[in-house]
């Protein structure tokens, strides 16, 4: 198979990563890729949102299966495209891809459909919104409805600070038109998971729930960021609590689309809040969550190609899904000052000889045989061990030997979780 992966980050490393494994991919392309990528698969130089291009490269290459990692084509859609030109594309169309593209849109439809969400209301007016939020109270979530690159969701603790994100996002087009309409939810208590699925339309095969670690700074501290490290798996949850939300959110969600006429083909990707037992949608992405495909794909035994094409043709049904029982940590290396304003184009060093883990580029880019940082994220150190001490201990032995100016990471990836796993094993030994 020629395979042809679109987008630049971790994700997309980590998936170039897994493919290069199987023996039925013969050439692998990835458009436009970063430094890391660049070892193991043809870069070239299209942009993620250039489809013409894109389209132009697939028929001219004769690509078997194109695969989409970001939202940002998807949503413009890419998918519609290609498959228009008779071209294997893994992903969801435009108007699938509305799940994640618009807050309200993804919202109405667990309404209708009776899925576990945060109660909500949809503002296209400042003064509603906020008569509303004075009604409701704090603690209280304002959500840009459109696109806001992780940014639009502001979780105000005090009505003042909720007061002020209506006006950042409406009066003062904070987020561009992505904040001009705004969901307005309920606060929901409870810890976070992630459990991203692929659906062929029809067919659902859920991969192993990872957590992701949002907030920039240890403890959860400081502003949120696209995701500071994942791991999996996620004790105490496990298979009970993955059963629970493929019954009340997942197969669901996927037959609630077949009654409104749309086709989803891709990863279908639930970001959970678990209050109590129970499991809440937080939102849904419309693709691999980065860097939890970074943990996930570790785990897979599956040949990867194989389930991408079987997601992309309609044909997951003679497809299950083996998975490892190794644990991954992923500990994201990050530039000084991100998620807000930092410098770019720092060598990196230590990165060359690394063994204990797989180092996942992010933002990084070749420059005259030299790697330099290139992004907010930079790298994602991934490692894996029978549990999640080791998998914990792997990931940071390796952050401790990378180096680049302004280094940034948090030093608490899946300890909570690990701690946990080594608890319950103390106590049934
Ligand atoms: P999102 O971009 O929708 O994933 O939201 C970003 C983050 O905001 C989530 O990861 C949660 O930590 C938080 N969040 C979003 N919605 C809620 C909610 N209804 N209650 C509590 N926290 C939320
Ligand atoms: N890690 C969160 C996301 O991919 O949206």
């Amino acid at each position: 198979m020629r395979i042809l992966i679109i987008g630049a980050g971790g994700r997309e490393h980590a998936l170039v990563w897994k493919l290069s494994q199987s023996p039925n991919v013969k050439e692998l392309y990835c458009a436009p890729g970063n430094g890391g990528i660049a070892e193991m698969a043809t870069c070239l130089l299209i942009k993620e949102t250039e489809i013409d291009k894109l389209v132009q490269f697939a028929k001219e290459q004769a690509i078997d299966l194109t695969v989409v990692g970001p939202e940002v084509p998807l949503i413009a859609g890419i998918v519609d495209r290609f498959q228009r030109e008779g071209l294997v594309i893994f992903g969801p169309n435009q108007k699938a891809a509305q799940l994640e593209g618009s807050k309200q849109f993804a919202k109405d439809i667990m309404k209708r459909y009776q899925i576990p969400t945060a109660a909500y209301e949809t503002f296209t007016d400042a003064e509603a919104a906020k008569a509303y939020v004075r009604q409701k109270g704090a603690p209280i979530v304002v959500k840009a409805d459109g696109l806001a690159a992780g940014k639009g969701v502001i979780v105000a603790h005090t009505m003042e600070e909720a007061i002020r994100a209506i006006e950042d996002c409406m009066e003062h087009a904070a987020f561009g038109d992505a904040g001009s309409k705004l969901v307005i939810e309920d606060f929901l208590e409870g810890i976070e998971l992630s459990l991203m699925a692929f659906v062929d339309g029809t067919v659902i095969r859920p991969m192993v729930l990872a957590q992701d670690h949002k907030p920039v700074f240890d403890g959860g501290k400081g502003p949120n960021t696209g995701g500071m490290g994942t791991y999996s798996p996620v004790p105490p949850y496990g298979e009970e609590t993955r059963e629970r939300a493929m019954k009340e959110i997942l197969i669901p969600m996927v037959q609630a689309l077949q009654a409104e006429g749309i086709h989803y083909q891709g990863v279908l990707y639930a970001g959970l809040m678990m209050v109590g037992e129970q499991p809440y949608v937080i939102e849904f992405n419309a693709r691999f969550g980065d860097p939890e495909t970074q943990v996930v794909l570790p785990r897979l035994e599956n040949d990867l190609a194989e389930v991408l094409y079987a997601v992309a043709t309609g044909n997951l049904e003679g497809i299950s899904l083996d998975w490892k029982k190794d644990a991954a940590v992923c500990v994201i290396l990050a530039s000084g000052g991100y998620p807000g304003s930092y410098q770019k184009g720092y060598p990196i060093t230590g990165i060359s000889s690394e063994k204990k883990s797989i180092l996942f580029h992010s933002g990084t880019k070749q420059d005259a045989g030299e790697i330099q940082t290139a992004g907010g994220r930079v790298l994602g150190v991934t490692a894996v061990g029978q549990d999640l001490v080791e998998a914990r201990d792997k990931a940071y032995e390796t952050v401790q030997q990378v180096q680049f100016q302004d280094m940034h990471y948090r030093t608490d990836i899946a300890l909570w979780a690990a701690n946990q796993q080594r608890r319950s094993f103390n106590k049934s030994n």
